[in-house]
């Protein structure tokens, strides 16, 4: 593994050796010697921002090219920026880092001189790009033949085809049978069990050239921490509780939805119903009854069409979130020249709003879509790109988030405050600044399902990933030992018998094993979100704990230069320390917690439990095996 740094090694010890006399003074040769290193690495990046520049331009101005000549390719910028990183992490592992004096300097050369798939040799790095896209190709390509005859009809994706066929249908077979559908669809010929298997060795391989001989250590690179899967497991197990109190009421919700399926009300969530539960979260007909049924949430479609009338006004009022705690304005030759809207073809089935970085400058390209959810997210797009503004400041290699995921908790937390009654009235959208009682638990019990169900998935597909890395699950026993993750983090169990002939992993698994997508960025979001969204509503005095009129669930810190001043001081400090170090800052902890979602879903757990105690459910499960060997 050491054949790629011995190169540079030399040219350094060349460089140290020529700028020194007798009496030579080695921690400032190192340190100028680095310092070169990494000027000559801006330059390069701030190459490949131009060219980022360029696309972004050349993409938003309908074909006619603004800076002259042929935009690049995201591929060519793609490929240059791993020839940069990859270059300058064998340049720089050479580097004495215990005889830097400047910390900064230290964390720069650290935070560089360690890649993920990035330090792979080309050849095994276009290989990791194969698979990925092969595993990708697994969720959107038009694979899957649901009815016998796949002339008649072109084959569907899995998402969104299926996925929206699952959270529209009432019929248990019909779920049932996508489930299993695709799994023996993408699975044929042991497809995705050996895909994943080939991925695995190049997970493996990028950890060695980092001197990791337990390759989840790569995995988790930037949360550097000795074992960070336990510190996700003790959080899992915080809000078990709730979890569990959610998971029976949903359980014996299923049962009355699906009489035929003869589910069981002591036992696990059928896969295929829990993955349709998730999916309708916020879907008018979903199978889970609402608390109080005749509370309807208000309907704020209409009157969000008419106060916010246009894509523009609602980035603009996103946008004011923020100048409202103090952060940055953004200018209206920021609006003229780098806010572009993508065409309506471009969205895709998700269309997000996506965040440009090409320091001096940030650029967005928005969805032009108008509603409540794409009203929250763009408040989410708006953190990025407040981060991105502050962090362009730092040094290369300092001016990211302090580890995957960090940025994402820190949008979280105002799209939460956008979606509150209280934030709603605010902009004239509601006429009351809080929901009845009524109305706020059929709210919360709708966000439980999104957040509560979707954590443990999180966690259960990142674990599993993590531990087949690590040889902790052999690969004579994936599929079982992947069911009884699921039983016991989740509750959840096969819809059929299973064996090892079969690799059941869903679709978020093969979406997490990107490193910049993963499974453990999702988590660390959401956790981290939370504990950020408590602590800027307890600084604005939006949550008080004890009084009812200010419950954490209806927070909005809006306007608050308190939450703001917190908020700027974590984002201006990019990756210059350890994430617990930043954290800490805003939450007075250096530890992820459950804290948050427990006292964000308080009043759901306390009525969750006294429902479940009226219908006689209890909590908790005692699920089947329905896995075997052969
Ligand atoms: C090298 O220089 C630095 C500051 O210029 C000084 O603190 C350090 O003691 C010097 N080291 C030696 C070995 O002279
Ligand atoms: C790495 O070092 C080599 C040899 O000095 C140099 O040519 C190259 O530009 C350096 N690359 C980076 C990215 O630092
Ligand atoms: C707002 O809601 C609260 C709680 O449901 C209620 O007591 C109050 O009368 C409402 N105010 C208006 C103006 O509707
Ligand atoms: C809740 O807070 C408000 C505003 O500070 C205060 O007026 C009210 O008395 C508090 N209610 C309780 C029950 O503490």
């Amino acid at each position: 593994m050491l054949w790629r740094y011995l190169w540079p090694l030399l040219l350094l010890v060349v460089a140290v050796n020529c700028n020194s006399n007798s009496n030579s003074n080695h921690t400032n040769n190192y340190e100028e010697s680095t310092l070169r290193i990494l000027d000559v690495a801006t330059q390069r990046m701030r190459s490949i921002w131009e060219m980022r520049k360029r696309i972004f331009l050349q993409l938003t101005s309908k074909g006619k090219s603004p800076l002259g000549g042929q935009a690049p390719s995201k591929q060519e910028v793609e490929m240059e920026t791993y020839r940069l990183v990859y270059e300058l992490a064998a340049n720089l592992s050479v580097v004495p880092v215990e005889q830097l004096r400047d910390p900064k300097l230290r964390r720069r050369v650290q935070r560089l001189a360690k890649l993920q798939l990035q330090g792979l040799r080309p050849e095994n790095y276009e290989q990791s790009k194969d698979l990925l896209r092969a595993m990708q190709n697994f969720i959107s390509g038009s694979l899957v033949c649901t009815h016998e005859d796949c002339s008649t009809r072109r084959p569907m994706a899995m998402y969104p085809q299926l996925y929206n066929q699952n959270m529209r249908t009432k019929r248990y077979e019909d779920l049932k049978f996508n489930w299993f559908t695709w799994r023996s669809t993408i699975n044929d010929k042991d497809t995705a069990r050996s895909t994943f298997i080939d991925y695995v060795r190049l997970l493996r391989m990028a950890a060695t050239y980092n001197g990791h001989v337990t390759p989840s250590r790569t995995w988790y690179l930037h949360y550097d921490t000795e074992n960070f899967q336990a510190e996700m497991e003790a959080v899992i197990w915080e809000i078990m509780p709730l979890y569990r109190e959610l998971h029976a009421y949903l359980r014996h919700s299923a049962m009355l939805a699906y009489p035929k399926a003869n589910f069981k009300d002591d036992g696990a969530i059928s896969a295929p119903v829990l993955d349709q539960m998730l999916s309708q979260a916020w879907y008018p007909h979903q199978i889970f009854p609402s608390p109080y049924p005749k509370d309807q949430l208000p309907s704020v479609h209409h009157r969000l069409e008419e106060v916010l009338v246009t894509p523009v006004k609602i980035n603009k009022k996103a946008a004011e979130f923020f100048e409202s705690l103090g952060l940055n304005h953004m200018s209206d030759g920021f609006y003229e020249r780098y806010s572009r809207r993508m065409n309506d073809d471009e969205g895709g089935p998700d269309c997000k709003s996506q965040v440009y970085y090409f320091p001096p400058e940030v650029a967005l390209r928005y969805c032009p879509k108008l509603d409540y959810k794409k009203m929250m997210q763009i408040h989410g797009t708006m953190a990025e790109l407040q981060y991105n503004i502050y962090k362009k400041e730092l040094p290369f290699g300092l001016d990211t988030e302090p580890c995957p995921g960090f940025g994402s908790a820190l949008g979280e937390t105002v799209v939460l405050a956008s979606g509150t009654a209280r934030h709603l009235e605010r902009l004239h959208i509601l006429i009351n600044d809080s929901l009845t009682e009524g109305q706020s638990l059929n709210r919360l019990l709708r966000m439980g399902v999104h957040t509560l169900l979707a954590i443990p998935q999180y966690f259960i597909n990142d674990k599993f990933l993590v531990d087949v890395m690590d040889g902790r699950i052999g690969v004579s026993e994936y599929n079982c030992a992947y069911w009884g993750l699921q039983d016991k983090f989740a509750g959840v169990q096969p819809p059929i018998w299973r064996t090892e002939k079969d690799f059941d992993l869903d679709y978020r698994f093969y979406r997490g094993l990107h490193p910049d997508t993963s499974n453990t960025r999702k988590f660390m979001a959401e956790i981290l979100g939370f504990q950020f969204y408590r602590s800027f509503c307890l600084a604005s005095g939006q949550y008080k704990p004890g009084n009812s009129s200010y419950p954490l669930h209806n927070c909005d810190f809006h306007g608050s230069t308190e939450a703001g001043n917190l908020m700027r001081e974590m984002m201006q400090l990019g990756a210059t320390r350890h994430w617990r170090d930043i954290m800490e800052i805003a939450t007075g902890e250096r530890k992820l917690s459950g804290r948050g979602v427990l006292e964000y879903f308080a009043p759901l757990f306390t009525w969750l439990k006294e429902r479940n105690m009226q219908l006689e459910i209890e909590p908790g499960w005692d699920a089947d095996d329905l896995c075997r060997k052969d």
